[in-house]
């Protein structure tokens, strides 16, 4: 039976390839449904991203929600210059014709939660962690019913992406993330020491290219385009690709390996707000809170995303 999942996400073109990746894995994931939060751009542009990305494969039967738009306690940090002024530049994408649910995203998590069988739901997190941890506060008891929650965030040996001491998603909502990291439920995450490894080399997304369907295409188009940033950034032979690392490990997680451990989130310190930082040695009695996961075949993985787009439309 096919796994649920609520893919919450800043779209944003790693977001894109990993929504894409799970729209076409329908015999193995069940998607509830699709919620925007602020995060790379604002959310009204986040969540419009989300419908085009849901239109170009021809899923128009998920439901795309908006959630927060701000995080918890802060201003709003975004990244542009990453990602570009739609947040998903590259492709040349249609406006929407579907539309955006009506209710609250973080309504959909916590409502969802209450009416699936208890630990049947597993929360995919590709953005800040503002709708989770917002989900959580009015609903402890939805931390309860969660199956898992798997995401996009943090690092320990890699550090930092957007200050020496932090990943994105942690650093723009540091009281998010400790709100999910303590709230009890099973929790994998995807750092960027095994985000590094998963590099879009030319040949890689060539690769998309030549599937020959749109959905090919414009993955290359995204990723194209946020090599441009990222080059000039690490001088590697390709960009990291993030997010769609969540969704892979749904699909295949004998490609990543990685331990459990303690993660804290840092919330007070200016200079190291979002850091996560993770008892990797098992040096403290900190009870494990999250299966750190530090390493992946990238070979697998791009394989598999090739294979899975190559799908659709
Ligand atoms: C994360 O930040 C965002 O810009 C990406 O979409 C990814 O979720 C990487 O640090
Ligand atoms: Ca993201």
């Amino acid at each position: 039976m096919a796994r649920k999942i609520i893919i919450d996400t800043d779209p944003g073109q790693d977001d894109a390839v990993a929504i894409l990746l799970a729209l076409a894995s329908p015999q193995e994931l069940d998607i509830l449904g699709v919620v925007a939060v602020a995060g790379n751009v604002g959310l009204a542009q986040n969540a419009r991203n989300a419908l085009k990305v849901v239109e170009l494969s021809g899923r128009d039967d998920v439901r795309v929600f908006a959630g927060c738009p701000r995080p918890m306690m802060r201003e709003l940090v975004t990244a542009e210059h990453v990602h570009g002024q739609s947040g998903l530049d590259g492709p040349d994408l249609p406006e929407p014709e579907i539309a955006l649910q009506q209710q609250h995203g973080v309504d959909f998590i916590i409502e969802t939660l209450r009416s699936e069988p208890e630990k049947t739901v597993t929360l995919c997190a590709l953005g800040p962690l503002t709708n989770l941890a917002m989900a959580l506060v009015k609903a402890p008891d939805i931390a309860s019913r969660i199956e898992e929650i798997v995401l996009m965030g943090g690092a320990y040996f890699e550090v930092g992406n957007i200050t020496p001491a932090a990943e994105f998603n942690i650093y723009v909502d540091p009281e998010a993330a400790q709100t999910v990291f303590q709230c009890g439920a099973p929790i994998t995450m995807m750092p960027l020491d095994v985000t590094h490894q998963m590099l879009g080399t030319p040949d890689r997304i060539a690769a998309f290219a030549a599937l020959g369907n749109r959905s090919g295409m414009a993955v290359a188009a995204m990723l194209g385009f946020s090599e441009r940033f990222d080059l000039k950034k690490y001088g590697g032979p390709g960009a990291p690709l993030h997010d769609p690392c969540v969704i892979a490990y749904l699909l295949a997680p004998q490609i990543f390996e990685g331990k459990t451990c303690n993660v804290e989130i840092e919330t007070g310190s200016a200079l190291t707000r979002g850091m996560t930082v993770t008892d990797y040695w098992h040096v403290t009695d900190r009870a494990p809170n999250a299966n750190f996961i530090r390493s992946g075949d990238s070979d697998a993985f791009f394989a598999l995303i090739a294979e899975r787009i190559a799908r659709l439309p």
